[in-house]
């Protein structure tokens, strides 16, 4: 079956798209596909990969506007997702591109060394006994061992696309998480404090970063892991905290929220400056500052879930 690819193309300042027609051999992935034009069509397409065995991370693009990796994605399977014998490939979201579907890691390690990306050994350990630790200390983090830098979760992020540069990656908050979980370590707060310091609290909580690792990995588990371990290490509060223990609160007192008190509770004194927000709200009757917020009936059982939770931490 003979099929079409649309591929951004980039050199210089100059962006392009360009279309290629080739036949879908049995079994071609869209790393195949890239290979095969470039070998017969067009030696100036540019595209990195290594590996071609979901090892290396190299070869991840936006497919159809979501992130895959490139060698273990068969066209066969997209053409039958899509319904369609036209697909368009470009390169990873927020990320500088360099040429075509070549992007720059560089600026992203240069993020990752903000959070102390290597293990510091607590002062018990010592180099002849190494450092021990039982199965369920390693189970704690292994999974984030998996991460191959692909990028795909970086591609994905709502938050990323909003505004990155009070953010760090999602995949840097999953390193971050590692040794923050990793019982070797004597120091979590040294890897917490930069993750609150660049966007901890700001995560949007959309998940996609969860959905689209080819790896299994959620850095939005990771987030709110290290969100919990924040307090657990009583670090000092921000927005972020606070707005959380404004939740919390609310839950446990009431059963839901009081939104009148959201904002105050959260931000203090800078509420006043939703003040003509908050006049809109209460204008089309979605607010109403006089009406005393009561629990529901069923509060204790609320309370009785929000205890268990805690007891096994959830
Ligand atoms: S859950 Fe958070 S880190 Fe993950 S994609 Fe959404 S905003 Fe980004
Ligand atoms: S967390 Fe997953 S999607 Fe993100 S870089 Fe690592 S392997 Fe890729
Ligand atoms: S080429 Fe290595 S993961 Fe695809």
């Amino acid at each position: 079956m003979a099929i079409t690819l649309k591929i951004q193309r980039f050199l210089g300042e100059k962006k392009w798209e360009q279309e290629y027609r080739l036949e879908v051999e049995t079994g071609m992935t869209v790393l195949g596909a890239l290979i095969k034009i470039k070998e017969t069509m067009d030696p100036t397409l540019t595209f990195t990969a290594s590996c071609r065995s979901s090892i290396c991370g190299a070869c991840a693009v936006k497919v159809n506007d979501n992130a895959v990796l490139a060698c273990e994605t068969l066209l066969a399977d997209l053409l039958k997702r899509y319904a369609s014998d036209t697909l368009t490939i470009a390169p990873l979201g927020n990320f500088t591109v360099l040429r075509d579907l070549m992007v720059d890691w560089q600026p992203k390690y240069d993020r990752l060394k903000k959070i102390k990306p290597a293990l510091q050994p607590k002062t018990e350990f010592s180099a002849s006994e190494g450092c021990r630790q039982s199965k369920d200390e390693f189970k704690k983090y292994s999974k984030n061992s998996e991460c191959i830098l692909c990028g795909s979760c970086v591609s994905e992020c709502n938050k990323s696309n909003l505004n990155s540069k009070d953010f760090l990656d999602p995949f840097i908050f999953s390193k971050a998480a590692k040794f923050v979980a990793d019982s070797r370590d004597k120091d979590a707060v040294a890897h917490l404090e930069p993750a609150v310091k660049d966007g901890l609290w700001k995560c949007l909580n959309c998940q996609e970063c969860a959905a689209k690792c080819p790896k299994g990995l959620s850095p939005a588990e990771d987030i709110e892991k290290m969100r919990i371990a924040t307090f657990e290490k009583k670090m000092s509060s921000n927005e972020g905290s606070d707005h959380a223990m404004a939740f919390y609160d609310d839950v446990k007192e009431l059963g839901r929220l009081d939104e009148a008190k959201l904002a105050l509770k959260t931000e203090g004194l800078k509420s006043a400056l939703r003040v003509p927000v908050a006049y809109r709200l209460m204008r089309s009757g979605k607010l109403n500052p006089l009406e005393q917020a009561k629990p529901i009936g069923d509060i204790e059982k609320v309370r009785a879930i929000m205890k268990a939770a805690k007891e096994k931490k959830l």
